[in-house]
């Protein structure tokens, strides 16, 4: 009787825990098709590119013609933007006359949504019908040849926190999305990246664009010199707290990707040595670069617009 007791309890408890409610994948295909039912009776275009505004292009929405804007608390099951610099808007329309979705503001795992949750609106896009994603995110630079206000062009990127079995994609496989297994070896899509360096050779942009690998870090805290010195030693230009998980489930839904990151900050691997960084600082380079990151993505929107 006792035995059966503590048993029971042992078992809710279990039930009840973190470890055993661990919920992957929570948001299943019927979920996110009924997010995008709701959202199809306010707009009637077909998007053929997913934006996702990081910091210093928010400002990206005002280029947007014929926009739909829809505030993410509006949306039924949708999570809400806890981040100060993101505003929690999706807005559908049109740059330079290619259709668009933009996400003025994405969802952050250190917020304390799951992985699954952070990559949701990108399988909603591709509900929707995109075929590209565009991405942009702020970064601590950690390649010593970078500057503070460069533009570093995304050629590939270091999961770390897949290293730990933490993946979007982790759990039951839905192949609505895509298939349980798929390369990432050409993650960022390599035609996409030239034409975008020719684009950064047209707008006399040479001198403050780079090009490197990204890292993403759970956060919120910035790294640690150590860390830092690991980073750098597996081959990390930059490091970030996003876009690697969402390029990973476009990926595995056959959307191809573009992606850079502002860098706000200089990351130094000496002790002792540079400023620490801020979120203000961040804020503020994110700021002062708005204008010149609006100019270059509304070309590569246009770019990709006249792609396959
Ligand atoms: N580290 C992580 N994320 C960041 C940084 C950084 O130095 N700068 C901006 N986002």
């Amino acid at each position: 009787m006792f035995l059966n007791t503590m048993t029971e309890l042992f078992d809710s408890v279990l039930k009840n825990s973190d470890m055993c409610n661990d919920k992957i994948n929570e948001y299943t295909f019927q979920d996110i098709c009924k997010i995008k039912d709701f959202l199809a009776r306010e707009v009637d275009l077909v998007p053929k590119i997913g934006i996702i505004c990081g910091t210093g292009l928010g400002s990206l929405a005002e280029t947007i013609t014929k926009a739909v804007i829809i505030d993410y608390k509006d949306i039924p099951n949708f999570p809400m933007s806890t981040v100060e610099g993101h505003k929690g808007k999706l807005i559908f329309g049109y740059i330079n006359d290619v259709p668009v979705i933009c996400m003025q503001g994405r969802f952050h795992y250190y917020e304390g949504y799951s992985l699954a949750q952070c990559v949701m609106p990108i399988r909603l896009m591709k509900l929707f019908g995109i075929t590209h994603l565009i991405a942009s995110n702020a970064a601590g630079g950690l390649n010593p040849n970078f500057k503070v206000g460069d533009i570093m062009l995304q050629k590939d990127h270091l999961n770390i926190m897949g290293f730990s079995g933490n993946n979007p994609l982790r759990g039951p496989n839905d192949t609505n999305f895509g298939p349980r297994f798929f390369a990432m070896t050409n993650a960022y899509d390599p035609t996409i990246l030239e034409g975008v360096k020719d684009i950064v050779k047209q707008l006399g942009l040479e001198q403050i664009v780079q090009e490197g690998v990204y890292t993403c870090m759970g956060g919120p805290n910035y790294e640690t010199t150590a860390e830092l010195r690991a980073l750098k030693i597996l081959g990390v230009d930059a490091v970030g707290m996003s876009t690697v998980h969402e390029v990973t489930a476009a990926r595995h839904c056959g959307i191809k990707c573009f992606a850079f990151s502002l860098i706000t900050n200089i990351c130094s691997t000496e002790y002792g040595v540079g400023t620490e960084a801020n979120c203000e600082e961040v804020l503020e380079v994110g700021k002062s670069k708005e204008k010149i990151l609006k100019i270059l993505v509304t070309n590569i929107v246009s770019y990709i617009g006249n792609q396959d």
